[in-house]
């Protein structure tokens, strides 16, 4: 596997594999990689003749409040992790090779960033298609892999390759989880004995929320309470409910009551303590 820092020499690599016609995959990180990441990886290696792995913790996606100084980082694992998975190339340019001082560049979009993450992260968004943009130039996907558990993350992306017509496709592969449901994060190495045993209530209130919309529940706020409801009776200290929703697969829509057949997510983001976790589901409304 082949390390490259340089945002030049990264570029220039992946326009030559180009030029002989390689499939490029690219799966964009922030690092400290898990499962969940070999999984994609593994993914872009079965459809791709080049698997590039990006690492780069983006300070433009994280608030001032936010987590980024303390963010976990460990190349040499995260080395291994790619390498095995199968990684060609794995692209860790630091904070001033991707963005110099004078970098002036905000790409903002509307509609699928406003709700949910969009109201409690409001510049999140921007600096995700910021840096994900400028990772697609450098490194020239044919396919880029992005992970389910960052749903709306995944809908923004796909919004920008449509509207800026980047010549990639946005492949979404399944969230991974743990033995108990957890989904995987880098983030759960934050969370204490005790919140890794109550953050499994997000799991729970999801297959919850898929049992009673797959026995033919449709009213929206039916959904919703039944979430919260399996939320709340944890008791959870130190407990703080960003959303508990349910909303339209595509659009991100919430209709009083969703039509037959029409494809709901379910989307939780709580706080337990300071670590903030995020999940989803997608269920097909009978
Ligand atoms: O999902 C992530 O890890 C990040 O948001 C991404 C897509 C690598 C952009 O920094």
């Amino acid at each position: 596997m082949h390390i490259i820092s340089s945002a030049a020499e990264m570029q220039r690599i992946a326009l030559d594999c180009k030029r002989s016609s390689k499939l490029i995959g690219v799966v964009p990180t922030m690092g400290y990689l898990h499962a969940g990441h070999a999984s994609l990886i593994r993914a872009a290696h079965e459809e791709c003749d080049i698997v590039i792995t990006t690492i780069f913790v983006n300070p433009l996606q994280f608030a001032p409040t936010e987590d980024l100084s303390r963010y976990p980082r460990d190349l040499a694992r995260d080395t291994a992790i790619a390498s095995e998975a199968g990684t060609d190339m794995l692209f860790t340019p630091t904070v001033e090779e991707m963005y110099t001082p004078d970098f002036a560049v905000n790409i903002s979009i509307g509609g699928v960033t406003a709700p949910f993450e969009g109201e409690f992260r409001p510049t999140h968004f921007d600096g995700v298609a910021t840096v994900v943009a400028k990772l697609f130039l450098l490194t020239q996907p044919d396919i880029a892999f992005f992970g389910q558990k960052d749903y709306q993350q995944c809908m923004v992306v796909q919004k920008m390759v449509r509207d800026l017509a980047f010549p990639l496709e946005v492949r979404i592969c399944p969230t991974l989880r743990e033995h108990d449901g957890l989904a995987m994060s880098s983030r759960n190495v934050y969370l204490s004995a005790e919140d890794r045993i109550n953050a499994l209530v997000l799991h729970k209130a999801l297959q919850e929320a898929q049992r009673l919309v797959e026995s033919g529940e449709r009213t929206r706020s039916r959904i919703e309470d039944l979430m919260k409801s399996i939320v709340v009776s944890m008791s959870i200290p130190h407990l703080r409910v960003d959303y508990i929703v349910a909303a339209d697969a595509q659009t991100l829509e919430q209709p009083d009551v969703f039509a037959e057949t029409q494809e709901i997510v379910l989307l939780l983001a709580l706080r337990l303590g300071s670590t903030r976790l995020i999940d989803n589901m997608v269920v097909r409304a009978v």
